[in-house]
């Protein structure tokens, strides 16, 4: 190779060789988030940022097009299908859509596609860019047979038993569908129960959900679908993939037509025809967004003609009668004033954001979970620092960063007390979470005495926060049982207590005393056990005394029973504090269950089978799976060397061969009817 030579040429090798390693330094560094965002749902940067290193990497690769590759990852979708589900290819591929957050860009494509249609009249739909995690729905005959993710977008992970168990998701179409058509939409948790979430997630050590896009991938690719259905994911649908015999004209059409199906659509679909009302329909849009139960990232604008979007077609990545608007984060600066700790109901201590209040998103925010110690360190937040917040899926204060730059030295470094802050007991760790250590904590009390007569728990309205922290302040209440013995006259003594909030509250403490056993259950904070777990407890054992006597081994016979749940059942009714709040619970008159219950279920003959289903059924693969678990058994959505029996429908693909393969017994339904009964 001869010497470089000086001068111009020089200049442009090395601006060349820059260009070249910046290059393959950002398709490596877009493969790995893609891989963290797509395959394990644990992404490390915002959708901002991400966005941010592709745009580079376009221009770059468009200011030195000697440098472009069929492999970069501006030219792919997504990311590779997991390798537990068994694969599914999509019949049409699943496309991605271009973004931007330049509202003269949005100008350029309504200007580009009106080129496109020369002198052709052309409408426009404004749909929310729903940030969920998207999914194919297969229908044939009006039946749903399988669910995919997208994956690379021509292959994804079938997730059918998972998708099975979303409750707004049909799995047999109303009206009169086509032979075969695929329905595209997103899997989103809906923000509220995103709250509850991580909520649970922080008390019980886990580390948070970022939002919840990730803990809706995080359920979807669960590959226990118990675990999915608890999750409480919904779906909602924007497009299709294979659409057999007529098809309607223009995408509101569509939209009228999956709504008739009986399928979720978005509640507001905008309209616009050129730049202007198109622009006005996108800032709608992005008012009317926070309203919505799933979180949105941006607004979605389409051409709405069908014949028109196959004219126009697509570049190699996204169609170009489609484009994404995405609003920029909405974040705010404030000071961290300090950071306390909070004591939840399991003694967990929460470090929490003592913030200057700032207005973000729609409200005023003073304070934000910090969720635990590891968090802080990981993202070096110190008490003084500047801060970047905004609202987790748009309602849950976090704190985003520290700006580091603008520290001048005074700022401290947390430390995270040797004992209890409430009750001043020793602290020990558990996973991430800190927890303290006396049972008797004042603090963890209040909060277990809230849970108990929360909505999700007893359900006594009027006993919230407010008025628990006054109880205990006063002295009424020293736990849970308390609740039971409180009467009129001290209630009336307490400040802001009328007559009739007191008869209101006592109707309602009087009214929970006959709770189903499932309420209680959930009520007593068992570590582990939510509503599905509580509800299933409750059916198998029908009273709390065959509950507390019951062995590991016989808990774990429950379909939605794990062994660390197991575990903490068992140690929760042998603790003698435990036993003593029962015996009280007992004693003022709570419903404790019953053992006769007549719609309990005996008959437990598939108790240790692991089925996985397949191939169309007469009946839907839900109620199958009902069926199954009814009797004990488990369903999961692969098959494995844990798999006991495979039920294959019509047309059973790779699940089929795969029980072959490893020598699975393969039962048709005939034969899973007579087994089942
Ligand atoms: S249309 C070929 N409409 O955003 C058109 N996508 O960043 C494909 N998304 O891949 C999609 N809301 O997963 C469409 N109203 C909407 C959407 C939407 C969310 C997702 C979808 C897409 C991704 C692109």
């Amino acid at each position: 190779m001869s010497k470089p030579s000086s001068g111009p040429l020089e200049l442009f090798d090395h601006t060349s060789t820059r260009a070249t390693a910046r290059v393959h330094e950002l398709r490596a560094q877009i493969e790995r988030h893609n891989r963290l965002y797509y395959e394990h749902a644990a992404p490390e940067i915002s959708d901002y940022e991400f966005d941010g290193l592709l745009r580079e990497l376009v221009s770059l690769e468009k200011a030195h097009p000697e440098l472009a590759s069929k492999d970069s990852p501006t030219r792919r979708v997504g990311g590779k299908p997991l390798e537990e589900f068994a694969p599914a290819t999509h019949i049409v591929p699943m496309q991605s859509l271009d973004n931007t957050y330049s509202p003269e860009e949005l100008r350029e494509f309504v200007t580009r596609v009106h080129k496109l249609a020369e002198d052709r009249s052309i409408h426009f739909t404004v749909e929310p860019k729903v940030d969920g995690v998207a999914i194919s729905l297969l229908y044939e005959d009006g039946r749903l047979v399988r669910a995919a993710t997208r994956g690379d977008g021509v292959t994804g992970d079938d997730v059918t038993q998972n998708v099975l168990t979303i409750s707004n998701i049909p799995h047999k179409l109303q009206g009169d569908p086509p032979e075969q058509i695929e329905i595209r939409g997103e899997v989103y948790l809906p923000k509220t129960i995103f709250a509850r979430l991580n909520a649970e997630r922080d008390e019980e050590g886990l580390p948070p959900f970022a939002n919840p896009r990730n803990a809706a991938a995080g359920s979807i690719k669960q590959l226990d679908p118990a675990i999915t259905a608890s999750r409480k994911l919904a779906a909602v649908f924007y497009g299709t993939g294979i659409w057999t015999g007529d098809q309607p004209a223009t995408g509101r059409e569509m939209f009228a037509k999956l709504q008739k199906w009986g399928l979720p659509i978005s509640e507001k679909i905008l309209e616009g025809s050129d730049e202007g009302s198109v622009n006005a329909a996108v800032q709608e849009m992005g008012e009317l967004r926070h309203e919505f139960a799933y979180e949105t990232d941006g607004a979605v604008v389409k051409l709405d003609s069908l014949a028109l979007r196959r004219e126009f077609g697509s570049t190699a990545k996204a169609p170009r009668w489609a484009i994404a608007y995405k609003y920029e984060p909405e974040r705010a600066e404030t000071k961290l004033l300090d950071i306390t700790i909070q004591v939840g109901r399991t003694g967990t201590l929460t470090p929490v954001a003592e913030l200057q209040p700032v207005f973000v998103s729609g409200s005023t925010v003073s304070r934000a979970t910090l969720h635990n110690e590891e968090e802080i360190q990981r993202k070096d937040i110190r008490i003084g620092d500047t801060v970047l917040i905004e609202k987790a899926g748009e309602v849950i204060p976090a704190v985003v960063e520290a700006k580091k730059e603008l520290r001048n030295g005074s700022e401290r470094v947390f430390v995270m007390p040797e004992c209890c802050p409430s009750c001043g007991a020793a602290v020990s760790k558990l996973g991430v979470a800190w927890k303290c250590t006396n049972p008797s904590c004042g603090a963890q009390m209040r909060r277990r005495i809230e849970h108990f007569a929360s909505k999700q728990a007893m359900d006594i309205e009027g006993l919230g926060e407010a008025l628990v922290a006054q109880l205990v302040e006063s002295r009424l209440l020293n736990g849970i049982s308390d609740i039971y013995t409180l009467d009129r006259e001290s209630l009336l003594n307490l400040d802001r207590m009328g007559e009739k909030s007191a008869s209101n509250l006592l109707a309602a403490i009087e009214e929970s005393r006959s709770r189903p056993l499932w309420r209680l259950l959930n009520g007593l904070g068992i570590p582990h056990v939510g509503v599905t777990s509580a509800r299933d407890l409750a059916n198998r054992f029908h009273t709390l005394d065959a509950l507390a006597s019951a062995t590991e081994e016989k808990l774990l016979t429950i379909h939605s029973i794990g062994e660390i749940m197991a575990t903490a059942i068992n140690a929760w009714f042998q603790s003698p504090e435990n036993r003593t709040l029962m015996e009280s619970l007992r004693s003022v008159g709570l419903n404790f269950g019953e053992s006769d219950s007549p719609t309990a279920p005996t008959d437990q003959r598939l108790i240790g089978s692991t089925w996985v289903l397949t191939g169309t059924l007469s009946i839907s693969r839900e109620e199958a799976a009902e069926a199954i678990r009814r009797l004990g058994g488990k369903v999961t959505g692969s098959v494995s060397k844990k798999t006991t029996h495979l039920l294959a429908g019509d047309e059973a693909g790779s699940k089929l061969d795969k029980a072959r393969e490893l020598g699975v017994p393969v039962l048709d339904e005939a034969a899973f009817r007579e087994i089942c009964g």
